[in-house]
């Protein structure tokens, strides 16, 4: 009797649903084939050439079912702040709070992000940046000694880009904002092993689709790194001058439990830490199959090396340019919002569009603009000189017909929500490639190796993974 009544109210729900009509003023509305998951698997195995074919299909705004939630996605870059600013309407937490839950197992249901946003902001900048940095280019000139690196000087060695890149960030990064007892490179080693381990299943962790197999791999990754993570410099009391300390601090006032705030540390670990590594990775990928570019990036170091070394590592357009292009190509964060009560907005053309209360927004700049071909020619391409003027300095100007583009590139999201460790991210970034351009002889295996292509299941969690690797060999110069 029961379940007779409780399959009867799903079909009632599943009808409700069923029978939802675009009204008038309202995105187009692409409910997709299949009753309830709508497009969810077509969404959830790459969102990029899902969402490039509803662009296609109905232009820069439309509402598609996905599992049974109605998601409107804006694709017109020049109204992105405009829309995200009113943060009455859209709200930012709720998705955050499931996709955390799913995640990290983390329950934080009274933090408050903004504040904690605007904390983060005032200890990556100014002093306490340069102080982050000093730290971090200390910490990477250690690693890379021939002592730590268990490497003879001139003696060769093969690895894959990916991790050559990702673990020496990573083991940088960790040293520079959690530090910690763990601190010599075999247990940094050991660290970095299990944060891949997690991190490889992040997107099926927020998807719900990982096996039971997986589930335990996770799960084991995470209860190590909790471990670890609590044992970090965390507990010394000088240290609640960082930002780590003051995160911890926050958590602590807002009456959060010991054992959510050890799981709070690696939600930080994988923010500050997930995407520095595979951008270096990309940079020095595109730098070794493109000649020219790498060409041009070493005569640019060459060439400041009759400056300071501060000012040398300051005025680099070449690398600044090689370094947005790969953003630009790279960079896939989606950024969703909860529409909390109905509310207007208006596109760049002046047309104006309804959004239901209780569906998601999605923004997803990856697609536009950075993908764009009527913003950036050949936008597959990769063009080390793109973000260049003729006369080599940056290019900030760029065109969609005659329309001024406000952003060409949204690696860091949007206005209200910039990613405050941006600044200390493209410097460790620059610091790992110029170290590795400088002190170490580096070549792929194979001349001819391409870049291997992107993981689909990536799109959506900040910068791209890719699906392979590209062998190289390397020595540590003499
Ligand atoms: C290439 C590297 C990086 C990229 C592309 C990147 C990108 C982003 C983006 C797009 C956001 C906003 C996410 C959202 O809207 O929810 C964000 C947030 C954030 N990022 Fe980064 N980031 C990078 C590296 C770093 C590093 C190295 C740090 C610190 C050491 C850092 C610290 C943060 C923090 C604290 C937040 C706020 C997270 C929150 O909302 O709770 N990021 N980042």
């Amino acid at each position: 009797m029961w379940i007779a009544l409780l399959l009867l109210g799903l079909a009632v729900l599943l009808l409700l649903y069923a029978r939802r009509t675009r009204r008038r003023n309202e995105p187009p509305l692409d409910k997709g084939m299949i009753p309830w998951l709508g497009h969810a698997l077509e969404f959830g195995k790459d969102a990029a050439k899902f969402l490039t074919r509803m662009k296609q299909k109905h232009g820069d705004i439309f509402t598609v079912r996905a599992a049974g939630q109605y998601i409107t996605v804006l694709l017109d870059s020049n109204c992105y702040d405009a829309v995200l600013s009113d943060v009455y309407s859209l709200d930012q937490t709720g998705y955050a709070q499931v996709l955390m839950k799913r995640i990290f197992s983390l329950d934080l249901p009274n933090h408050n992000p903004e504040s904690e946003k605007k904390r983060a902001e005032i200890h990556f900048q100014g002093r306490a940046l340069t102080q982050l940095c000093n730290s971090m280019q200390n910490n990477l000139q250690h690693l890379v000694t021939p002592s730590e690196m268990g490497l003879k000087v001139s003696e060769w060695k093969k690895d894959g880009l990916f991790d050559f890149c990702y673990s020496f960030l990573f083991k940088t990064g960790y040293l520079t904002v959690f530090g910690g007892e763990k601190n010599n490179s075999v247990a940094l080693a050991e660290i970095y092993e299990e944060f891949r381990r997690f991190d490889r299943l992040l997107p099926k962790l927020a998807r719900t689709t990982i096996n039971k197999e997986e589930k335990q791999i996770a799960s084991s990754a995470r209860e190590k790194l909790w471990k670890w993570l609590a044992s970090s410099r965390l507990d010394r009391k000088s240290e609640h001058q960082s930002w780590l300390g003051n995160y911890v601090q926050q958590l602590q006032d807002e009456g959060v439990d010991a054992e959510t705030q050890r799981r709070a540390m690696l939600l930080q670990l994988w923010v500050t830490q997930g995407n520095a590594g595979p951008t270096a990775f990309w940079v020095l990928g595109y730098l070794l199959t493109h000649p020219e570019a790498l060409r041009a990036v070493r005569e640019e170091i060459q060439g400041g090396k009759h400056l300071r070394e501060e000012e040398g590592k300051k005025n680099t357009p070449v690398f600044d340019s090689v370094l947005s292009e790969t953003l630009r190509l790279t960079a896939a964060a989606l950024i969703t919002r909860e529409v909390k009560q109905d509310k207007k907005i208006r596109l760049s053309n002046g047309q104006e569009y309804h959004l239901r209360r209780g569906d998601r927004l999605c923004v997803f700049p990856f697609i536009s603009p950075q993908m764009d071909p009527q913003i950036h020619q050949q936008p597959e391409m990769f063009q080390f000189d793109r973000f260049l003027n003729a006369d080599g300095t940056e290019k900030k100007n760029f065109f969609k017909g005659e329309v001024k583009v406000k952003y060409p590139s949204v690696p860091w999201g949007t206005k209200d929500n910039l990613c405050p460790g941006r600044h200390f991210a493209t410097s460790a970034i620059k610091e790992l490639v110029f170290t590795i351009l400088t002190r170490f002889d580096l070549e792929l295996c194979d001349k001819n190796a391409k870049l291997p292509l992107v993981d689909p299941s990536r799109y959506g969690f900040g910068i791209l993974q890719p699906a392979g690797d590209l062998e190289i060999r390397y020595r540590i110069r003499s």
